[in-house]
């Protein structure tokens, strides 16, 4: 057995704008503070930009981007600074996955295992992309040669949310700065100080200044300014499907292109031929793993009718097992919610469950492990119409329902507005590519659950989100095609 270790708390460097390459208070000279969730304390000030600040981000980026040399330089050439990006993430792996336990309070396990190497995975893969970016040649009619170019976008808005601070990081600036785009990001006002941290590493790399620009500050200021400009040709945006409604508005006037990753209410389905004890433990990993705050959660949990009981039995026993603590303790394995909104939202949705008439088996309340801690909650006899089957609830709140037979089970996963993922677990592998051919969601894990890799395209069908992120795909949205046609005669 290993001993739990307390790791110690890392040093925060950056806290201001970073624009054209300058660290830069907020022309207004406000801040906003960040907090450590699970004491609750101010852990730094940070610039709180708005419309200037944007202005000036933009500013730099399109020079960046009109000017280059990023844009220009050898394809190779961008590639290797990218290596040497990820090269220096990996450099500071500890002190970084400690800065984002401390900035979002998540298990120092989690940072270490999952964030920083699918963050530095992230960067590479795409790095290896810069110089595979190329266009086709056409037979089109008569005496002319037409080929295609992919060309960057342009000047890109990035704006993340606070569950996966890092990764979203590298998500949206792996295939951004592949295809020569440049960047006017917004982090989420409750996490940002990875994304400072990775802009001065980006600097030390040799991306150029204006490459890569960061505005901290709030989504109706700063965000919405990123949105509105007229500057920036596309926007990436990562968080709930309310915020993309105002961003997809927003962007209306301009035209931008757009990219959705937003949330959902993923069905996860347990046949009763499938080996229980390892559905059991992906089940749990599916809705508990980083607090219940993962888009894609596997929070409808299908069982079927013959097995729910022990089925029930062993989530019962992992939810009794799980270890909620310091988020710095290497023994702990739930940390507390990002912050009190997020919080509040997760105590009411299990008073509604309770007054819904759904049975809470474990949780169900606050616990008292520190500040914001929400107790692992099951809930059993969950029916389709309950709120706690329809919401997003984003939050350590596992919803079971029961089905009978397949085709009632494939029109009841499919009965929301969300599509983002789904998991079946059987032995009949017949059965499980039928399910995974008819649920409509944009990934289907069969026998495992959260398995993400930068080659995978991963995003939304329906409400659940626009356009693929990760993969090939993922680099297209940064690239336009110009179509080039020359006369031979
Ligand atoms: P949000 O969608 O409001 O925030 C995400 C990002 O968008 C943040 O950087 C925020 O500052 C920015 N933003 C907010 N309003 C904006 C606007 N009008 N224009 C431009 N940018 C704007 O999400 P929030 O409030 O943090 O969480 C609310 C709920 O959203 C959660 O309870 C969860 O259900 C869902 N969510 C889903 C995520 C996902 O990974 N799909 C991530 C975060 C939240
Ligand atoms: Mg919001």
């Amino acid at each position: 057995m290993t001993t739990a270790e307390t790791i110690s708390r890392p040093t925060i460097r950056q806290t201001q704008c970073f624009i054209g390459g300058e660290w830069i208070p907020a022309q207004s000279g406000k801040t906003f503070d960040t907090h450590h969730p699970a004491t609750g304390e101010v852990i730094a000030a940070v610039a709180e930009g708005d419309v200037g600040d944007v202005d000036a981000a933009v500013e730099a980026a399109r020079k960046a981007f009109d000017e280059g040399p990023w844009r220009t330089m050898d394809a190779r050439e961008r590639g290797r600074i990218m290596y040497r990006l990820a090269d220096l993430i990996e450099a500071e792996f500890d002190e970084l996955a400690a800065l984002e336990t401390l900035d979002n309070g998540k298990p120092i396990s989690d940072s270490l295992a999952a964030d920083l190497p699918l963050t530095i995975d992230c960067l590479r893969y795409y790095a290896g992309y810069a110089d595979k970016i190329h266009g086709q040649t056409i037979p089109v009619n008569g005496n002319f040669f037409t080929y295609t170019k992919k060309e960057p976008v342009g000047v890109v808005g990035q704006i993340i949310p606070w569950n996966f601070p890092m990764l979203m990081v590298a998500w949206k600036w792996g295939p951004a700065l592949a295809a020569g785009c440049t960047i006017v990001m917004k982090p989420a006002e409750q996490t940002p100080l990875t994304c400072l941290r990775m802009a001065r590493l980006a600097q030390k790399a040799g991306i150029p200044d204006g490459v890569i620009n960061i505005v901290p500050g709030y989504g109706p200021t700063a965000g919405a300014a990123i949105v509105a400009h007229p500057g920036v040709d596309k926007v990436a945006f990562t968080g709930e499907y309310k915020t993309a409604q105002i961003i997809m508005a927003e962007a209306a006037p301009t035209l931008k292109r757009l990219t959705f990753e937003l949330g959902g209410k993923s069905p996860n389905i347990v046949f009763n031929d499938a080996d229980l004890d390892a559905a059991a433990a992906g089940s749990h990993f599916a809705l508990y793993f980083n607090q219940g705050q993962c888009c894609c959660a596997g929070s409808r949990l299908f069982v079927q009718e013959d097995i729910h009981d022990q089925f029930v039995e062993k989530l019962v026993n992992m939810n009794n097992d799980r270890v909620l603590g310091d988020p710095f303790s290497t023994a702990t394995e739930q940390g507390p919610q990002v912050d009190q909104a997020q919080f509040d939202k997760i105590m009411d949705y299990i008073e509604i469950g309770k007054s819904e008439g759904a049975q809470c088996l474990t949780g169900g309340t606050a616990d008292d492990a520190g500040n914001l801690y929400v107790k692992p909650t099951l809930f059993d006899g969950v029916t389709d119409e309950m709120k706690i089957a329809t919401d997003e609830i984003f939050g350590p709140v596992l919803s079971i329902l029961t089905f009978k037979d397949t085709e009632e089970l494939i029109q009841r996963a499919n009965n929301t507005f969300y599509g983002l993922a789904a998991a079946v677990w059987s032995r009949d592998i017949g059965k499980a590519h039928y399910v995974a051919d008819r649920v409509r969601a944009g990934t289907v894990w069969v026998n495992c659950y959260d398995v993400f890799d930068a080659a995978a395209p991963f995003g939304g069908f329906k409400m659940s989100g626009l356009g693929r992120e990760l993969g090939q795909e993922g680099l297209n949205n940064y690239l336009e095609t110009k179509t080039v046609t020359v006369a031979l005669d």
